[in-house]
């Protein structure tokens, strides 16, 4: 785009963030997939819309409004205007939020505790400007990491460490290491972000033991969690894992959801559980929420009351259960995960060419692909022009130069016909890159 004459600002002299290989990663890819639009693309974690075609986002707000009438006891007038004005920074569905996540959950943190944001991005942001006060206070975070994560990091300018991801979720050992070596140099590690279930980008797990040791390292190293539930209900019913939320006795865990994959992104809906005692040096006392709302109100005001009412009146409609609100779409992402893991064992399980692995999640959007050859935007490009298939390289969500050997291919937008065909593709460009195959392949943890 040419930039009207006169005056240029340097680019040098903009946040360093801008500069940031992460952010620059992200519109990469963003330019790459509308450059090659008929591509098949497994690139996008965004959610696909076609079972929400009929959602009647009017009859949803409308639902809500009669839930404040008749059921709150709020005026008929009072009730339209909580729609239409501004409204409170910590939310208008803060107590449906509560109880959802108590009766789901098992998480018991009262609507006073809770902040409704726009999207879990904007509740990383709004936690890690409450939790970092000075620039020695560092965020640790299990790698490979979700960008959205790491883009609010670098806005803040919040130095990162990375923890090494496990076959149980996190090396606790690194985390203990990368503490006490924070300290030796005057520094502390403030907080860990972390996503327990069916990560982005690897689709880890952390089990139930590492749960709780993290739980117990985080009281004993004195750090706050950052739990992102984004992607917890997926889980095949009956598997899900408690959250670090529900079991966190000792109040160490900030719990981030998100409406956007369990029923509607574009509402812009998500939310922080921050139930922390804050106490003032005057003696006064809080909770964390407090303070995220207070910040809040200098970022976006508030989250849009017409698209909470949408929220709202979708939870209603579903018994108040987050869970009954995101079961045909969990089951939607199961079943097209299931059909991208099978259409990878059908195409390059029997005869997997040498240095070729993939992991097998049972939930979430993301599955993982390792390739005996440098895995790059160059081998994008040639992946794209040659196949016509996209994906993300994984070096992307490393801090520390890893993931160079590996892709990530993402099963939330494509109907399972596309999914069958853009695997064929996928091997074949698989097969031309990594050589002759062998019988049987090694999978990823
Ligand atoms: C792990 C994770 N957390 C949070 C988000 C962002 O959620 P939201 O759209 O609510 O900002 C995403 C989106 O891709 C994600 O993958």
């Amino acid at each position: 785009m040419s930039a009207a004459p006169g005056f240029a600002l340097a680019g040098g002299d903009l946040h360093a963030s801008l500069e940031d290989p992460v952010l620059g990663s992200i519109a990469f890819l963003n330019e790459v997939m509308t450059r090659y639009p008929s591509a098949i693309s497994f690139a996008p974690g965004a959610p696909n819309l076609a079972h929400l075609a009929d959602v009647d986002v009017t009859a949803y707000a409308a639902r809500y409004e009669r839930h404040l009438i008749e059921e709150r006891g709020t005026t008929a007038e009072r009730a339209r205007n909580l729609l239409h004005e501004y409204g409170p920074s910590r939310g208008l569905i803060n107590d449906l939020i509560a109880e959802a996540l108590r009766h789901d959950q098992g998480i018991n943190a009262p609507p006073r505790s809770v902040v409704v944001t726009v999207g879990a991005q904007e509740a990383m942001l709004l936690t890690l400007r409450a939790l970092c006060r000075s620039p020695d206070d560092l965020l640790a975070v299990v790698e490979p990491v979700f960008v959205g994560m790491t883009g609010a990091a670098r806005l803040l300018d919040v130095d990162l460490v990375p923890v090494p991801e496990t076959a149980d979720g996190i090396d606790l050992d690194a985390l203990r290491g990368a503490c006490a070596e924070a300290r030796t140099r005057g520094r502390r590690i403030r907080a860990v972000y972390v996503a327990p279930d069916y990560s982005n980008p690897s689709g880890s797990v952390l089990d139930l033991e590492t749960r709780r040791r993290l739980l117990a390292l985080a009281d004993h190293e004195d750090l706050v969690l950052i739990e992102d539930s984004a992607y917890g209900f997926t889980a095949p019913p009956g598997r899900a894992l408690p959250s670090l939320k529900a079991l966190d006795t000792a109040c160490r865990v900030v719990h981030l959801g998100t409406f956007a994959k369990v029923c509607l992104p574009g509402a812009r809906v998500g939310f922080a559980v921050a139930d922390q005692r804050v106490v003032r040096a005057d003696g006064a006392e809080g909770v964390l929420a407090d303070d995220l709302a207070v910040l809040k109100g200098m970022v976006t005001v508030n989250t849009s009351p017409l698209c909470q009412a949408v929220i709202g009146g979708m939870l209603l409609a579903h018994g108040g259960s987050l869970a009954a609100l995101g079961a045909a779409t969990s089951a939607h992402y199961r079943c097209n995960l299931a059909h991208l893991l099978a259409a990878l064992d059908r195409e390059l399980g029997g005869a997997t060419p040498p240095g070729v692995r993939w992991n097998s999640p049972s939930g979430g959007f993301f599955v993982r692909v390792r390739l005996p050859v440098r895995v790059d935007t160059a081998l994008l490009e040639r992946c794209a022009t040659e196949f016509g298939v996209l994906w993300t390289p994984m070096e992307h969500f490393y801090l520390s130069g890893g993931g160079t050997d590996e892709l990530r291919l993402s099963c939330s937008y494509l109907t399972p016909d596309r999914i069958d065909e853009g695997i064929g593709r996928f091997a074949a460009f698989v097969r031309e890159v990594a050589g002759p195959p062998r019988r049987g392949r090694r999978a990823l943890p």
